[in-house]
């Protein structure tokens, strides 16, 4: 009965146009959305090797545009790049940031774009409410199928003196608009389809199984889990331009349940990791999402049932308790098929940081959310087990 009667906001500000070949239309559809002729592109040198990067650029120019880019994005976003960009973007006076990347670059150029109209350090503005007037617009073109940042409202930065991870969260960091085109995946490694595949189906789980999902990010959870399971090996072993498609849109479906809901333990965990060693971040939520799913089917059994029916398990005639067993076995094995390593072939991991990450994941904002109550301990103890499975 509490679920029928809950109060939620539903507010989707970024304009999304979709389709293969979308981003052959980036310059009149920037004029379409956002104002000014200077554009400043946040991207990764990476990107620029690709040969992604280039043809953006020219087709700005031919249009008019004034375009300066800035390629310091490393991955899991860095503090000093951001402030570094924000300088620069204000040296060159952008009207408007144009993220063309991962989603390392979509949040650093969100903080950028947070920068460029407000003094201080990037830290000062973790959590809620401290944005206090409009940022410079953004627009992001997402280049893998993961992230949703191209359509979410946070940003998430690197403290490199803390060695952690803290979020950006505010509407007004929201993109103006989404250029999401499949065809930017087309040619990415298996093992980056891999890990950001996974950040994607994380994002839909928690979303669906957090505390705060509503009816209405439960529609977009829904549909983003079952694409995402239905289409990550194609995507990753064959490459299809169907699977790819399939995982794009699971990808911008997933980021807006969670925008709309919240992530959950296992990206509490992930983050704690990725501050402390620069764990990938697709890596890290692959390596916690089936210890994470056992301890919280525990609770809530029929949700997780729930999952392993929209992933197109064979649960017919089990019970929700199996139900939810067998998901955590094929997720388990998804992260296999597709090559992700297990948490103790990272090779870097101390065990005995298991205690700090422990906490640094207690304290992460997303904890009250996850469906399950989790303390402290909790999380020392699925640290544990995630290092112990083989
Ligand atoms: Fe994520």
């Amino acid at each position: 009965m509490e679920k029928l009667f809950q109060q939620f906001t539903f507010s989707l500000p970024t304009r999304i146009e979709f389709g293969a070949g979308a981003i052959k239309r980036t310059a009149s559809l920037m004029s379409e959305t956002v104002k000014g002729t200077r554009t400043f592109v946040v991207t990764d040198p990476g990107l620029e090797k690709a040969g992604l990067v280039e043809p953006v650029v020219k087709q700005l120019s031919e249009a008019g545009y004034k375009v300066r880019v800035f390629d310091e994005v490393q991955p899991n976003p860095k503090d000093i790049d951001c402030e570094r960009g924000g300088v620069v973007a204000r040296e060159f006076g952008a009207d408007h940031i144009l993220a063309l990347g991962g989603g390392s670059v979509i949040d650093s150029a969100k903080a950028i774009a947070l920068l460029n109209t407000h003094e201080g350090a990037i830290a000062q503005y973790a959590g809620r409410g401290k944005v206090s007037r409009e940022v410079t617009p953004v627009v992001a073109i997402p280049t893998t199928a993961g992230t949703g940042s191209e359509v979410t409202r946070s940003a998430v930065i690197t403290d490199t003196v803390k060695k952690l991870k803290f979020t950006v969260k505010d509407i007004r960091l929201a993109p103006k608009l989404a250029i999401i085109d499949p065809e930017t995946t087309y040619s990415l490694p298996e093992s980056l389809t891999a890990s950001t595949g996974m950040d994607a189906l994380v994002h839909a789980i928690e979303a669906f199984t957090c505390k705060a999902a509503t009816p209405f990010s439960d529609v977009w959870a829904k549909e983003a889990i079952r694409l995402i399971f239905s289409s990550l090996r194609a995507a990753v072993h064959r490459g299809t331009p169907a699977a790819r498609t399939a995982m794009m849109l699971g990808s911008v479906m997933a980021g807006i349940a969670f925008s709309h809901a919240d992530v959950a333990a296992v990206h509490c965990m992930a983050e704690a990791l990725g501050g402390l060693y620069d764990t990938p971040h697709g890596v890290a939520n692959s390596i916690f999402l089936p210890v994470v799913t056992q301890f919280n089917a525990e609770a809530a059994p029929s949700k997780h049932a729930e999952v392993a029916r929209l992933c197109g398990l064979p649960v017919n005639g089990l019970s929700e308790a199996e139900s939810a067993r067998l998901l955590v076995s094929e997720l388990e094995q998804l992260a296999r098929d597709i090559g992700i390593p297990r948490f103790s072939e990272l090779g870097y991991v101390n065990p005995a940081d298991f205690q700090a990450l422990a906490q640094v994941s207690f304290e992460n904002g997303s904890t009250p959310t996850n469906c399950r109550d989790i303390t402290c301990e909790d999380y020392l103890a699925l640290f544990r087990k995630a290092y112990q499975s083989a």
